[in-house]
């Protein structure tokens, strides 16, 4: 039943890319998010599962979404948590800019933290092999030396991905003055999330604060493809701390990829919606084409899918 649910999960992510690539660079990001949101939905209808929706995301910019708790699937296969993004990275999808995917993750129900009303994570994800060393506390200079070891490389060899956001100014300098790399990306810690954990990938680390959400999702892929992730919840706005606070989260506790997912049968798929580094996007011909990445947790195998659509599943 592991093995349909990865490639079912597919499925669900390339109907929310095909929707949504129509909307590439033309400025109508709640649209092409609307879109995605309206045949996920749909295509989870059509598929063997019995999932609930833990992360809808869409809540911290008021955008369309499959909700909190919302039951999805057609109720015949295996009790699932799932943590959905039909659009991961809307203003890159508006603009027509690369790496906007379509995501979902997915682990057995009850194993998935449940980040409540939490908009923001500080996040460091990066190769199993450093996990032991990583502090989300120690001076970057620390934590960067440690993966550096991990992985065999000098700190200047080491390529760093950060959110170009304010918030991040200090961050940036400090990863500099360790002569490390970085890659600066506008939107998508998910696609830098997986990088990091992949160590083919010329992503080494990604380092900073963005969406929870995006965080249980990214975890849900680590998690499946034996990556490391550390964080901790980090609200940007006092409304969004006494949120947190009034749900009963613990925003000092430190959280790791295995208390993020508390199973190994993870599961995650994503599908490219505008091309970028880490998938190719979708492309409308006689068949649709479309590229996306399926990890099983379960078996550990990691699926690159490239499909040919008919114009009527589109
Ligand atoms: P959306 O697709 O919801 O717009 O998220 C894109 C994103 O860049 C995420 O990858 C990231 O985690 C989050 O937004 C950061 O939030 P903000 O843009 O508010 O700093």
């Amino acid at each position: 039943m592991y093995k349909n649910l990865a490639l079912n999960l597919v499925r669900v992510t390339e109907s929310a890319a095909l929707a949504a690539g129509k909307f590439l660079g033309k400025g109508l990001k709640e649209a092409g998010d609307g879109a995605a949101v309206d045949a996920m939905r749909k295509a989870f209808g059509a598929i063997d599962i019995s999932g609930r929706v833990v992360i809808g995301e869409g809540e911290k910019d008021k955008a369309p979404m499959l909700f909190n708790g919302e039951r999805v699937g057609n109720g015949n296969g295996l009790e699932m948590d799932l943590a959905v993004d039909p659009v991961e990275g809307t203003n890159l999808l508006a603009r027509g800019r690369a790496n906007a995917i379509a995501v979902v993750g997915a682990s057995p129900s009850g194993t998935m933290y449940d980040p409540g009303p939490s908009f923001y994570m500080k996040k460091i994800v990066c190769p199993k092999e450093a996990a032991s060393g990583i502090d989300i506390d120690a001076p970057v200079k620390d934590n960067l030396l440690t993966i550096a070891k991990a992985v065999g490389k000098t700190v200047d060899e080491l390529v760093v991905f950060v959110l170009e956001k304010p918030r991040h100014r200090q961050l940036i300098a400090d990863i500099r003055k360790t002569g490390a790399c970085i890659q600066l990306h506008t939107d998508g810690d998910v696609a830098g999330s997986l990088m990091a954990a992949d160590p083919s990938s010329e992503v080494d680390v990604m380092m900073g604060t963005g969406g929870t959400p995006e965080g249980v999702i990214s975890a849900c892929a680590i998690r499946a493809l034996g990556g490391w992730m550390i964080a901790r919840l980090a609200p940007q706005s006092e409304e969004e701390r006494c949120a947190v606070a009034e749900y009963g989260k613990d925003m000092k506790e430190i959280l790791t990829v295995e208390s993020l997912i508390k199973s190994r049968d993870a599961f995650f798929a994503a599908t490219g919606i505008s091309g970028g580094t880490f998938l190719r996007g979708v492309k409308y011909a006689k068949k649709a084409v479309s590229h996306s990445m399926v990890i099983n947790g379960n078996t550990g195998t990691v699926r690159w899918i490239t499909s040919h659509h008919p114009r009527q599943a589109m």
